[in-house]
């Protein structure tokens, strides 16, 4: 018998949602590895996510009310508290039964994001990388965005890990003017991250660095570096300099520090965040708002409808399985989608596998 192949690393932290979705009053729905989860704030602001299902008739808990820090079921008022336990039957002699118990899923809140671990294993914290460069600096020098998009998420990671599109689909605004294509990035593994990184220089500089340049308009170097960590989690460093001695480096560069991180909705469906975190111009809020709105608009505008496209066109989410060309822009994403394939076949192995080393289930023939 064919095992069927587990779809998604779960013993993992995704983001779920923006910090700022979470508003204390309101009960925030949201499918995440094609699960429903409810989440919402305690009234100490601590963020709770729950499965979105009553265990009654299985309506959404999220259909319901709060009151105080438990969750009233629309359907029969069923209360359960932010454990999970049920807390009240308002039926019959008001037992309450044992099986009344909802999962809850731990959720932490970092960065601006929330995120939920969906695993069966106890939640590590530790697990989840470093990513505070994005707290440091002016309130008004980061900001976050969500999109939801109609393709499988490690299409996204791809697009990502494999920015020499920039140079064929990208508008004005982000244009790399033809300079990474020719390269072969150079690709860098430490600890399971894999990271990818490209030198140029162009002229004019990228545009949304070339006004803060001190010569706007003429050749600027430039550095970009990804590094991608299971499961879906890329960081993403891009700066510009007119210095001739300056290292090619955030700290010493016009720049910016972007996370992305997308989570599944399903295989066909996924949820898309990132934030940016700039070194320049730091105070403007207008201009942080005209930045955010211009990044998410080229991922909506650009690459977003490529995506989708190619997620209809594939008709499978196995994209290695069609044999595809790959050419030499292609290292970074292969590299990353055959770790997070190794991570997710080593999850299943060890969920069939009892502490006593003995597997759990024997499948005949
Ligand atoms: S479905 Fe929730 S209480 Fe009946
Ligand atoms: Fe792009």
């Amino acid at each position: 018998m064919e095992t069927i192949k587990q779809k998604y690393l779960t013993n993992t932290w995704y983001v779920a949602a923006l910090s700022t979705d979470l508003d204390g009053e309101t009960l925030f729905k949201r499918t995440l590895l094609e699960t429903p989860v409810v989440m919402y704030r305690k009234d100490d602001g601590t963020p709770v996510a729950l499965h979105d299902r009553c265990p009654h008739r299985f309506v959404p808990l999220s259909m319901g009310r709060r009151d105080g820090d438990q969750v009233v079921c629309a359907y029969h008022g069923l209360a359960f508290d932010c454990s999970g336990r049920c807390t009240r039957n308002p039926h019959g002699n008001g037992k309450i039964p044992a099986a009344a118990a909802v999962r809850t899923y731990p959720l932490i809140e970092r960065h601006g994001f929330l995120w939920i671990w969906m695993g069966d294993a106890p939640a590590d914290e530790s697990a989840l990388p470093d990513y505070s460069r994005l707290d440091e600096g002016h309130a008004n020098g980061i900001a976050h965005t969500y999109m939801k998009r109609p393709c499988h998420y490690e299409l996204i990671t791809d697009n990502v890990m494999d920015l020499s599109h920039v140079d064929h689909l990208h508008g004005e605004i982000i244009t790399t003017r033809g300079q990474l294509s020719p390269q072969v990035p150079k690709l860098n593994e430490v600890d399971g991250a894999v990271g990818v990184r490209w030198e140029w220089e162009q002229t004019p500089p990228i545009l949304i660095f070339n006004d803060f340049l001190p010569e706007p308009g003429k050749t600027a170097r430039h550095f970009l570096e990804v590094t991608w960590t299971a499961p879906t989690n890329i960081q993403l460093t891009i700066g510009a300099t007119q210095d001739p001695a300056a290292p090619l480096a955030l700290d010493s560069t016009i720049g910016q520090y972007d996370l992305h991180a997308c989570t599944p909705e399903n295989e066909d469906s996924t949820h898309y965040f990132f934030a940016t975190r700039r070194n320049h111009h730091e105070q403007d809020g207008e201009f942080n708002r005209m930045k955010i709105a211009g990044m998410h608009a080229a991922f909506a505008d650009e690459d977003g409808p490529i995506l989708d496209a190619v997620h209809q066109n594939m008709g499978t989410t196995d994209f290695l399985s069609l044999n595809p060309v790959l050419i030499s822009s292609d290292l970074g994403p292969v590299r990353v989608r055959r770790l997070l394939r190794q991570r997710i076949d080593a999850e299943q192995a060890a969920a069939a596998t009892p502490p006593s080393g003995r597997p759990a289930l024997v499948q005949a023939g």
